[in-house]
């Protein structure tokens, strides 16, 4: 048997990314391929790449230049462009960078293995449909050894909300959620292996409707599904939108053990002109009023947001609402962004907002949100705390993992611990992390 060719993946952008990363790395290994942590000595190097924002895009290029090198040393190396640019910009890539042998946009993955047999025989291969298939039908089972303890499961994909920014809806097309049978088939695979933790993933993960097996389910029928999965000990999801956050959702959040106390909520903006030229359809108001009935249902749950600072149109009162709503709310996670206009999305038609006041507005909203993230963690010393450890920490008998609350935490604790959740009493709070100490074996 001839030697297996390696296969480089690098990812950026989102988790739905790493997520499919995986899944390609899993098509690929039926046609030979294994996966390896270096490009140096690749047969083939696939960049997956993010087109969120202009400077996630931008990289892809200055990353395919890096590896010119490589290319002209040796030609049989084979250079493709997966995930979100590759959809977005299609045969353009191979126009800036004539070294791309192949363009694969995400819905196509599954036509992976066919696509390298053209490589193989020194085509070029591209593919950026929206086929009628469902990828996931056609992608191998995912049965593994050696997994980490905790693993991303998409359940849906894409988007038809349109938000006036946001290039999710071209890039990753309509809304689709997958069957819950299939999600369950491909949790308790996991689980078999050793995952932990689930984290389910979609654009608009809480718009999840899949079929079941007695008609549509939504996610908390999902989620309370795969809590009876033996060897599954948590489930998260992520990424929502305010307007789908139902009643059971919010329930589960209150009954469900499994389901952790993290919830990643964006409201982009805490202006209602600003909200309605987003087209986000709610109101700051509305935003304030369901985080107040999540908090009532499950009173330690730790929220998470995305804000955008310098959408067009808005001014410093606009910014100060943002501030406000911030304050308001409280946040124990946050992630923040200069809009970046986006080809194509009916914002970047509008007058823009310049550079500097832009980056002025972030400094000042992440001053606070990282303040808020530091109280969120320092209230958790002196707590005990849930911890599915995951690897060995830098220091010797240390073991890293998350809490309940998705935070960072170290313990000393012996290897053969890793894949199980610990009750850790917690004693300091760090720059990013907390650490503590064991209360249970
Ligand atoms: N500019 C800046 N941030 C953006 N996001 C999406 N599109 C843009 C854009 N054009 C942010 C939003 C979203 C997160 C994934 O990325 O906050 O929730
Ligand atoms: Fe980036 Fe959105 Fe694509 Fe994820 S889905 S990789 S965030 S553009």
């Amino acid at each position: 048997m001839s030697d297996p060719k390696k296969l480089f993946i690098k990812t950026y952008g989102c988790q739905m990314n790493v997520y499919d990363s995986e899944r390609i790395a899993e098509t690929l290994g039926g046609s030979g391929y294994t996966q390896v942590e270096s490009a140096d000595d690749a047969d083939m190097i696939l960049l997956n790449t993010c087109h969120i924002r202009e400077k996630a895009a931008e990289k892809v290029y200055s990353e395919l230049g890096r590896f010119r090198p490589l290319k002209e040393a040796r030609p049989d190396l084979r250079i493709g462009v997966a995930g979100c640019v590759a959809q977005a910009e299609g045969e353009e890539i191979i126009r800036r960078q004539p070294m791309v042998d192949l363009v694969v946009g995400p819905q196509s993955y599954h036509r992976l293995p066919d696509m390298e047999r053209r490589l193989a025989k020194g085509e070029r291969a591209i593919d950026t449909d929206f086929p009628e298939e469902d990828k996931f039908d056609h992608l191998p089972g995912r049965r593994r050894a050696n997994r980490a303890p905790t693993a991303f499961l998409t359940v849906q994909e894409g988007c038809d909300k349109f938000c006036a920014f946001c290039v999710v809806p071209y890039t990753r097309g309509a809304e689709v959620s997958r069957s819950a049978d299939r999600i369950l088939e491909e949790a308790r695979m996991l689980a078999a292996d050793g995952v932990r933790e689930v984290t389910l993933l979609g654009q608009n993960v809480n718009a999840y409707h899949g079929a079941g097996a007695d008609g549509e389910w939504d996610l908390a029928r999902l989620i309370w599904a795969l809590s009876e999965i033996n060897g599954l000990e948590r489930i998260r999801f992520t990424t929502s939108h305010p307007n789908d956050m139902n009643e059971a959702l919010i329930e589960a959040h209150r009954d469900c053990a499994k389901l952790m106390p993290y919830l990643h909520l964006p409201v982009q903006s805490g202006s209602d002109k600003v909200l309605k030229a987003m087209n986000r359809k709610h109101t700051a108001a509305d935003y304030i009023g369901l985080i107040s009935r999540i908090r009532a249902a499950r009173p330690d749950l730790l929220l998470s947001g995305d804000f955008i600072v310098g959408f067009p149109g808005e001014t410093e009162a606009d910014f100060e609402d943002t501030l406000s709503l911030i304050r308001e709310v409280g946040y124990g996670q946050s992630y923040s962004f200069k809009y970046s206009t986006r080809p194509g999305t009916p914002a970047a038609e509008r007058a823009q907002v310049d550079e500097a006041t832009k980056t002025d507005r972030l400094h000042r909203l992440q001053a606070l949100l990282s303040e808020q993230q530091t109280d969120a963690q320092e209230a958790m010393v002196g707590r005990e705390v849930g911890v599915l450890f995951e690897k060995v920490g830098r220091e010797p008998g240390q073991l890293i993992g998350k809490s309940d609350h998705l935070h960072a935490v170290s313990a000393p604790a012996h290897e053969s611990l890793i894949g199980q959740i610990g009750r850790v009493h917690i004693t300091a709070a760090l720059s990013n992390s907390l650490s503590g100490v064991l209360t249970t074996g």
